[in-house]
C-alpha cells in the first residue's frame, strides 16, 4: 500500500523523535541539551555503557557513533518493534491520533482479485494432488514410477494429476463456492469452440508454480500418451502468472543457493525436480519461454555466476546463444553467466538417469564461461584464409564487444578476445593487445609478396607462426633502417590487414616517438583522439608525460622504460612507418611535420564519418541484406566525399584513401561471396 507523502509528513511533524525514541531509552541528561533538541543515550541497539546514541530533533534523525545504527523515526520503530514499515506508520499514527489515510481504492481492488485468484490455484493445487492417489491416477502413477521419481519428491513438487472427465476441477471448484469468473481467471477453465465451459487441464501430470511468496501462480500440465498434440500445456497468463518475471522453483533453489550451492538453470520442470532429487536442488527453469533479461536479472539476485544447463545438440547450443546475447549488455563484475554443456540430445533428467549424479557433476564443474560460447560462434567452422574474412573476423567480434555495456568487462573481455585471436591467427600471444582488437600484420613485410600459392588459411588449429618483430632494434638508434623496396606491397596497407585507423595513428604517433621536438605542436591532437587501441592509447599518454628538451636518443629511452620495449619495436617495426617520411633516414622535424599533420588530420576526417560507418558494421554482423549493402556503398560514398574536402583543406597524400576505399570494398566482397555460398 502506497501512503501520500503528505500524511507521511504530516504525522513526522506530530511526533517528536526523542519522545518516541524516550520510551526505549534512559537519557543521559549530562550530554543531553533539551532545549536545543539535541539527545543523548546508551543506545537501544547493542550493548553499551556509554552514551553514543544521538538523537536530533529538529532533523528527525538518529545516530549511533557506536554501531552506526541511524534512521528516521519510522525506522525506529521497525527496528525496535521488529514490524514492518506500514504498521511502524500504523502505530504512530495511532499515536498521534491520526486516522490512516484510505487505501488507494483501484490498488487495493487489484491486490484483492490476486488474493482471491490464489485462493483458487490453492484450492486447484490441492485437488490435483488428491486425484494422484484416486484409482483413476494409476496409469499417472506408473508414469511418474517410469520417471523415477520417489513419494518424497512428489510431494516436495506438490505433484498431482488432472483426470479424464473433462470438467471435473470445475465441478469440484464450482462445489466449493468459487466464482466461474474466478476459476477462468486463475487459468484453470475455459469455454470450448462449442461453448462449453470445460477445465484447462484433462488427462496430465500437473505441476504447480509457486512464486517466491509462496502462491501458485501457474500451472504445468504434461501429457503421458506421447502421441498428445501438445507435450506441455502451461497455464495462460493471468492476473497471477506472469510468465517472463517468475522461475519455476525459485523460492527453494534460493534457499539452496543460500547455503553456497551454484544455481543451475534448465529448460523444463522434469529437470528441476530430477536434479533435486539428485542432491542439485538449487535449480530453476524458465517456464515454458524462452528465458527473459527479467529472468537473468532474478536469477542474479539468487547468485553472480548462474549456470546454463544446455542441450549438447544444435538446438541447445542455439538456445544458450540466445541468453548469452541477452546477457552481453547486462553482464558485469560479479554478474555473470556459466553455460553447463550436457552431451548431445540429453537433458539434466535424461544424464542424471542414465549415468548418475556423477555425470550431472562432471557437466556443472566443466561449465564454460560465456566468451567461450560465443568465441565458438564467431570461428567453429569457418576459414579465416583472406584479409577480408580476417577483417570479418573482427568486425563481428567488435560489434559483440561493443554489447557489454560495463566498460571494465568490456577491457577485460577485449584482452580476452584479443589473446584468443592471438591464437587463431598463430600470432604470438603477447603481441599488443586491445580492447577492440585489430588485427596485427600476419606476413613478415620482408622479403617480399609470398608466391600466389602461397597456404595462407588460418583454420582454428593453425600452427602458431611468429610474426616479424626486431626485438630492440630502434633502442637509441638516431635513423631507421632503410625498408626493403618490396615493403610496400607486403605492407598491411596492401594485404587490407590493418583499418586505416590504426595505420594512421600509428604514423601519426610513430612519427612523434622519431621527432619528440614536435609533440608540443600535435599536444592537442594527441590529447583529444580516440585511439582505437589501448597501446596507442598508451603511447599518447608517453608522450604527453615527456620531459620538455629530450633528443631522440633521451625521448627514446625514457618511452621504453615507460611503455616497455615491445610496445615501441613494435610500432616502428610496421611496415608502413618503414617506408613512411617520418622514419626517412635524414628526415628532420619539418619533413616529419606534414606527414605526422596529415595522419591526424585524416583521422578527425574519418572520425566524422564514423558514426554512419558503425551503424553499418552493426548490421553487418547481424547479418546484412542487400538494403544493408546499400548503405554501407552509401556510407563508403559519403566518407569519400568527407575526405576529399580535408584533402582539398590539407593537401594530403594519396595511400590512407585507397586503404579505406579497399578497406570497405573488401567487406562488401566478402559478403558477396558468403551470400553466393549460401546459395
Ligand atoms: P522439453 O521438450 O525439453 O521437455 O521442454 P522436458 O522438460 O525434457 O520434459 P520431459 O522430460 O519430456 O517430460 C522443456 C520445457 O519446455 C516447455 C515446458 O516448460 C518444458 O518443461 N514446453 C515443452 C512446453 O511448454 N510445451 C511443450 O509442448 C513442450
Ligand atoms: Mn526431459
Amino acid at each position: 500500500m502506497r501512503l501520500p507523502d503528505s500524511f507521511l509528513d504530516d504525522l513526522r511533524s506530530r511526533l517528536s523523535l526523542s519522545h518516541v525514541v524516550g520510551k526505549k531509552v534512559v537519557w543521559d541528561m549530562r550530554k543531553t541539551n533539551q532545549a536545543r533538541g539535541d539527545w543523548w543515550a546508551p543506545c537501544p541497539f547493542h550493548q553499551e555503557k556509554s552514551a553514543s546514541f544521538h538523537v536530533l530533533d529538529d532533523k528527525g534523525y538518529y545516530y549511533c557513533f557506536g554501531c552506526q545504527a541511524k534512521g528516521n523515526v519510522f525506522k525506529f520503530v521497525q527496528e525496535t518493534e521488529n514490524v514492518s514499515f506500514i504498521e511502524a506508520v500504523e502505530i504512530l499514527a495511532r499515536e498521534a491520533g491520526m486516522p490512516m489515510p484510505a487505501r488507494d481504492p483501484k490498488a487495493a481492488e487489484r491486490s484483492d482479485r490476486r488474493t482471491e485468484l490464489a485462493k483458487v490455484t490453492e484450492e486447484a493445487t490441492r485437488w490435483f494432488r488428491l486425484q494422484l492417489s484416486t484409482g483413476a491416477a494409476s496409469d499417472a502413477r506408473a508414469y511418474l514410477d517410469r520417471r523415477g521419481l520417489n513419494a518424497a519428491t512428489l510431494d516436495t513438487f506438490e505433484i498431482g494429476f488432472a483426470p479424464k472427465t473433462s470438467d471435473a476441477l470445475l465441478t469440484a471448484l464450482e462445489g466449493k463456492g468459487i466464482s466461474w469468473d474466478l476459476i477462468e481467471g486463475a487459468g484453470l477453465a475455459l469455454t470450448d469452440d462449442d461453448g462449453r465451459r470445460r477445465d484447462r487441464f484433462i488427462n496430465r501430470i500437473i505441476f504447480p508454480i509457486r512464486d517466491p511468496r509462496g502462491r501458485v501462480i501457474g500451472f504445468g500440465g504434461r501429457a503421458m500418451n506421447p502421441n498428445s498434440p501438445a507435450k506441455y500445456l502451461n497455464s495462460p497468463e493471468t492476473e497471477l502468472f506472469d510468465k517472463g518475471a517468475n522461475l519455476y522453483n525459485l523460492r527453494s533453489a534460493r534457499a539452496a543457493a543460500g547455503k553456497g550451492a551454484p544455481l543451475v538453470v534448465a529448460e523444463g520442470y522434469m529437470d528441476v525436480i530430477t536434479l533435486h532429487q539428485a542432491g542439485f536442488e538449487s535449480c530453476v527453469a524458465p517456464l515454458g519461454t524462452a528465458v527473459t533479461e527479467r529472468q537473468l536479472q532474478m536469477m542474479w539476485k539468487v547468485t553472480p555466476e548462474p549456470l546454463i544447463a544446455l542441450d549438447g545438440d544444435a538446438a541447445g547450443q542455439k538456445a544458450g546463444l540466445r541468453v548469452a546475447d541477452l546477457a552481453l549488455p547486462l553482464i558485469a563484475a560479479g554478474q555473470s553467466l556459466r553455460f553447463a554443456i550436457l552431451p548431445e540430445g540429453m537433458d539434466p533428467d535424461d544424464l542424471i538417469r542414465a549415468k548418475g549424479r556423477g555425470a550431472m557433476q562432471s557437466v556443472l564443474d566443466g561449465a564454460r564461461p560465456m566468451l567461450s560460447l560465443l568465441w565458438s560462434r564467431e570461428t567453429e567452422d569457418k576459414v579465416f584464409d583472406s584479409p577480408e574474412r580476417r577483417a570479418m573476423l573482427d568486425q563481428s567480434l567488435r560489434a559483440l564487444l561493443g554489447k557489454i555495456a560495463d566498460s571494465s568487462l568490456r577491457r577485460h573481455y577485449g584482452q580476452e578476445v584479443a589473446r584468443l585471436r592471438a591464437d587463431l591467427f598463430g600470432l604470438p600471444r603477447d603481441a599488443p593487445m586491445a580492447p577492440l582488437p585489430d588485427p596485427v600484420p600476419d606476413m613478415p613485410p620482408d622479403p617480399g609478396p609470398p608466391p600466389e600459392d602461397a597456404p595462407r588459411a588460418y583454420v582454428q588449429k593453425a600452427p602458431a607462426r611468429r610474426p616479424w618483430v626486431p626485438k630492440g632494434q630502434f633502442r637509441g638508434r638516431a635513423s631507421l633502417p632503410q625498408p626493403a623496396a618490396t615493403a610496400t606491397r607486403a605492407s598491411p596497407l596492401a594485404q587490407g590487414t590493418l583499418s586505416p585507423d590504426t595505420l594512421l595513428e600509428q604514423v601519426g604517433l610513430a612519427g612523434l616517438v622519431l621527432h619528440p621536438g614536435l609533440i608540443d605542436d600535435f599536444a592537442e591532437a594527441l590529447e583529444g583522439m580516440t585511439w582505437s587501441r589501448d597501446d596507442h592509447e598508451r603511447i599518447a599518454g608517453a608522450l604527453l608525460r615527456l620531459p620538455d628538451g629530450l633528443d631522440r636518443p633521451g625521448a627514446f629511452e625514457e618511452l621504453s622504460r615507460s611503455l616497455g620495449e615491445e610496445t615501441l619495436d613494435y610500432l616502428l617495426a610496421q611496415p608502413q612507418i618503414r617506408i613512411s617520411p617520418v622514419a626517412r633516414p635524414g628526415a628532420d622535424q619539418e619533413h616529419a611535420r606534414p606527414c605526422i599533420h596529415d595522419a591526424f588530420t585524416r583521422l578527425a576526417a574519418r572520425r566524422g564519418a564514423d558514426r554512419e560507418r558503425v551503424e553499418a558494421m552493426e548490421d553487418f554482423a547481424d547479418g546484412a541484406d542487400e538494403a544493408m549493402t546499400w548503405r554501407l556503398a552509401q556510407a563508403t560514398q559519403r566518407k569519400e566525399a568527407a575526405r576529399k574536402t580535408a584533402q582539398q583543406n590539407e593537401g594530403t597524400s594519396e595511400d590512407g584513401d585507397a586503404a579505406d576505399k579497399d578497406y570497405l570494398q573488401g567487406l562488401l566482397d566478402t559478403r558477396v561471396w558468403e551470400k553466393s555460398r549460401n546459395k
